[in-house]
């Protein structure tokens, strides 16, 4: 996700900047930006690029003049999510009158009637960002109460709904930067005497220049001042008492969030991921029930509505989720569903009529077969619904509306997060549109919104079986083979256990439905064969026992996924995974975390190279 960098001292800003900037790279990002200002020069100069930290550093050197040597700066690297990457929508953002300049990582979910608002008292806009209306509500409070920049942060600050954590600068003030942060980490490091302060979204680019740090807490505001002590209220100005720790990390650990792979920093931010997922979007109301607020769904309501049939091309994981999305369609909304592999569907000449609609999943946004799949359907006159993490790529751009899934930069190359948000993004469509078809009763519709905003809760509890899924996977190592079984809402997640098995360890691995097994592949079963059973309470639970004591006559070794508490299978189980009890449409947003963990320790314990595994590419951009 995007990264924020501050400095405050008697040094030069820029090359703490700039190299900070480099150091929180890891987070993904796809422009980048600095201001500068000098106590005595009264002026903010901002230099942004699109692309790599490397192009702003160019610029900088042929641009900066006298502002290289300058003492204050603030400095962001974006991943878009409001409005495509580009320089007019990297941050900074300076506020209309030119006096006050901020950089924003989070989501201001309220931006669009804050803007409005703007609007009507005279204020323009020059970029698609709900930051640059952050900066310009805290410009009119700024206008409004003689100009105490603090103050004005608070009053904007209790007017927005959403996630952040800012730091804004002030022209004619460059002797102190006010920092915020509500759901989205801020880090401030004290220098030797308080004579210099560095701000981090995380302690990355901090902790070569001080281990002095304080973690600011949700709605609380930091002024920092060269030469003074730091200063933190609450949103009502109320002082709050200064925490400082003394931090000590590991900086290589750092760039990977302290995790040792990207893939497992990934499977873990799944809890925060799905948060973000259905920010402002599963809202519950004033009298305790939900409701779903998709902009997509609101714009494109009749087409939608009218759909007949629905058609979803992907590719991968990407696929695995549009399975999902069929069974979750055809329960809500009871329009027939088909899922095909975009590269298949490019070349078979698929009947697609008018009222057709044609949902487009996948994490880049790049991927060359799902384009063309697009381009196809567009040209049948079908509504093509992207659901897609990589804002302003080119499936964004060539899908007439969708639904940014908002997991932040996938880097591990097997597939996690990405695959939680897109399923998720499918459950609030096909309850939104079930709703508005009235194809899903009312106490359904609010359970299931129930459990949705219980998942980030509920990812965290299985999550805390990693150490015991490690323990698990060393037993694992020798296995040339693997099945996976599951039935249901589950059979998708066994595809997908298998997938990233055999992405990551290279053992041979497939998924299947349970009932499928004797018709074939139980002929592979003996006692070197594992095999994974997801085995959840609700997906037809009795003849998945069956099933498993089938397997269990024959020798295989088995592994379980089951609920929560659940003692039967223990009989024919070797080993048990976990995941809480919930309804049944919600399972693979839990049962494939373990899934994950799984094939990430197997391939740990080989040695081999989790986030970059052999012969395969992030984004498959050719055919
Ligand atoms: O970016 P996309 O979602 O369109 O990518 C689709 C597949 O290439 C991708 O899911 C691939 O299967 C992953 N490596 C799975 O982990």
């Amino acid at each position: 996700m995007c990264g924020i960098v501050g400095y405050i001292g008697s040094a030069k800003a820029a090359p703490f900047l700039i190299k900070g900037l480099h150091q929180l790279e890891y987070r993904g990002y796809d422009s980048a930006g600095i201001a500068l200002t000098q106590p005595e020069t009264g002026r903010i100069e901002v230099f942004k690029a699109k692309g790599k930290v490397d192009n702003l550093e160019r610029k900088l050197q042929q641009a900066a003049g006298e502002a290289a040597a300058f003492t204050v700066g603030i400095g962001h690297t974006r991943w878009a999510t409001h409005g495509e990457p580009s320089e007019q929508n990297a941050h900074p953002h300076l506020s209309g009158s030119g006096e006050l300049a901020l950089v924003h990582n989070g989501i201001i979910e309220n931006y669009q009637l804050l803007k409005e608002q703007l609007v009507e008292l005279g204020y323009t806009f020059q970029s698609e960002t709900d930051t640059e209306v952050l900066v310009q509500l805290i410009d009119y409070f700024y206008q409004k109460n003689g100009k105490k920049l603090k103050n004005a942060v608070s009053q904007a600050l209790k007017k927005t709904i959403g996630a952040y954590a800012i730091v804004v600068m002030e022209r004619n003030n460059g002797r102190h930067l006010v920092a915020a942060r509500k759901a989205s980490p801020l880090v401030i490091g004290i220098g030797q005497d308080s004579s210099e302060f560095f701000i981090g979204s995380d302690a990355t680019p901090l902790i070569e220049h001080t281990h002095k740090m304080v973690y600011l807490e949700d709605e609380q505001i930091a002024e920092i001042r060269m030469g003074h002590e730091l200063e933190i209220t609450n949103l009502d100005e109320i002082v709050a008492e200064v925490s400082v720790k003394d931090v000590d990390l590991d900086i290589s650990a750092l760039s990977k969030g302290g995790y040792p792979h990207f893939m497992l920093k990934e499977i873990f931010e799944q809890p925060q991921c799905i948060e973000n997922c259905m920010r402002g979007r599963v809202v519950k109301q004033a009298d305790g029930t939900y409701d779903i607020n998709l902009s997509a769904l609101h714009n494109f309501k009749a087409k939608l509505i009218r759909a007949r049939h629905v058609i979803i091309v992907a590719c991968g994981t990407s696929w695995h989720a549009g399975l999902i999305g069929k069974q979750l369609i055809e329960e809500m909304c009871r329009i027939r569903v088909e899922v095909e592999y975009a590269s298949e569907f490019r070349y078979r000449n698929p009947v697609i009529e008018k009222d057709d609609v044609v949902i487009a999943i996948s994490q880049s946004g790049e991927t060359a077969d799902t384009l063309a799949a697009i381009q196809l359907a567009k040209q049948e006159g079908a509504l093509v619904f992207g659901i897609v993490n990589g804002v302003g790529s080119s499936i964004a751009r060539e899908t007439e509306t969708g639904v940014y899934i908002h997991v932040g930069p996938e880097i591990g190359v097997a597939s996690t997060k990405a695959f939680t948000g897109q399923v998720t993004v499918l459950t609030m469509l096909s309850l939104a549109l079930g709703r508005a078809l009235g194809t899903v009763a009312e106490d359904k519709f609010q359970q299931i919104c129930a459990g949705l905003v219980e998942i980030p809760r509920l990812m965290k509890q299985v999550l805390k079986q990693n150490d015991a899924i490690a323990n698990l996977a060393s037993q694992f190592t020798y296995a040339k083979n693997f099945l996976y079984l599951g039935r249901g809402y589950n059979y998708p997640v066994a595809l997908e256990g298998a997938l990233k098995l055999k992405e990551i360890s290279y053992i041979h691995a497939e998924g299947y439905p349970a009932a499928e097994m004797k018709h074939g592949p139980i002929a592979l079963v003996d006692k070197e064969m594992p095999i994974v059973f997801i085995a959840t309470h609700h997906q037809l639970y009795h003849k998945i026992i069956s099933n498993m004591q089938e397997v269990q006559s024959r020798g295989g070794r088995i592994l379980a996924v089951v609920t929560e508490g659940d003692t039967d299978i223990q009989k024919f189980a070797h080993d048990l995974l976990e995941v809480p009890d919930i309804i049944n449409c919600l399972e693979p947003l839990l049962s494939v975390l373990p899934m994950q963990l799984l094939a990430y320790h197997v391939a740990v314990k080989k040695g081999l190279n989790v986030d970059m595994p052999r012969n395969l590419a992030k984004s498959v951009t050719v055919e």
